[in-house]
């Protein structure tokens, strides 16, 4: 914690953060008081930004079937099987699965994190990556989702299971990423099995019950004083204990085939599951997260054409200048294709 002088220059920053998505009890003080989240600070924000995203929400539903809609504010995740005409999936697969561009990677765990932007240089390469990025119906169930008009943020990713000698990969714990709604989608390039690592999600876990909220306030006094540095960080993690208490079911594990879409509400709580012998899967992955406050939907300027492809590069480019500061998790790793080792 800094000393004195510096607190007292800091506090209007921290006083301004409260109206954002900063969610680190950490890293903010006024965030991680235990005086006011008494007082009901982190139930207000989440009630707040809940409150911000259905009214949003409402008016992106619209240009969403009506069946993934419903889908969705029942689960909190929409599922598409096959959702790519077949002969679109395999070009797409095709030509990015004979592809080695510059990628990047971050180890959590004894799992490695591999991702490549869909920035102009991949849409080159690969050019049926336009099929589902420009697909429709895409567009719509993302915009819906995050509560954004928003392009979202588009990667290739793989994640290659028990590649280190180190404790478990920490995204197998059930965690909620942040304390309003945000979206994270997955189109699986290849058949995920339940041995695979799939992803799983608590089905209903997006919705703010009056049971999740009173849950929100317990948690943001206990948060400090647990060893558990993610929940601090903000992504709250839960026990089957937990589920039980909120009325939740166990969690559904995404084992699908390849060309399956999932599309989440990650303040839903979710894991990846432990794969028991290392695995490789490949995936595009998407995510979506403005300001939870923001009152409109659009109005986005990154979300341009010519400039959301470059948001990617530009994120890494900034961190990579001011590691010092900001760190930068993504290192590079030169060209390699998806599925190298
Ligand atoms: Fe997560």
């Amino acid at each position: 914690m800094p000393g004195p002088i510096l607190r007292s220059l800091l506090a209007p920053w921290w006083a301004a953060q409260l109206l954002t998505g900063a969610k680190s009890f950490l890293d903010n003080p006024l965030i991680g008081s235990d005086r006011l989240n008494r007082r009901g600070l982190h139930a207000g924000r989440v009630k707040l930004a809940h409150a911000m995203a259905a009214r949003r929400r409402a008016g992106l539903g619209r240009a969403l079937d009506p069946a993934d809609r419903a889908a969705f504010d029942r689960d909190g995740f929409v599922l598409k099987p096959d959702f790519l005409p077949p002969d679109a999936f395999a070009r797409l697969r095709d030509q990015l699965f004979g592809w080695a561009g510059p990628a990047r990677e971050m180890v959590q765990g004894d799992t490695i994190t591999r991702r490549y932007a869909v920035d102009p240089e991949l849409l080159g390469a690969v050019p049926a990556m336009r099929l589902f990025a420009r697909d429709p119906r895409w567009q719509a169930i993302a915009r819906y989702v995050a509560s954004f008009d928003v392009e979202p943020l588009l990667y290739v990713q793989s994640i290659l299971s028990h590649r280190r000698d180190a404790p478990p990969d920490p995204q197998t714990a059930l965690h909620a990423d942040t304390f309003h709604p945000t979206m994270k989608a997955w189109l699986f390039l290849e058949d995920v099995g339940p041995e695979d690592g799939p992803l799983t999600y608590v089905a209903g876990s997006h919705r703010l019950s009056p049971g999740r909220l009173a849950w929100e306030r317990r948690r943001s006094l206990q948060v400090g004083e647990a060893a558990d540095f993610l929940s601090a960080r903000g992504s709250f993690r839960i026990g089957a204990e937990g589920l039980a208490e909120l009325g939740l079911p166990p969690a559904t594990a995404f084992a699908v085939p390849a060309n399956t879409l999932v599309v989440a509400d990650t303040f839903g709580f979710h894991a990846r599951a432990a794969s028991v012998r290392p695995t490789t899967r490949i995936e595009l992955f998407a995510y979506s997260r403005r300001n939870p406050f923001l009152p409109l939907a659009g109005l986005d300027p990154w979300s341009l054409p010519g400039i959301a492809e470059r948001r990617i590069p530009l994120l890494w480019l900034t961190h990579d200048i001011y590691r010092r500061w900001i760190g930068q998790p993504w290192a590079k790793v030169g060209r390699k294709r998806p599925g190298d080792e």
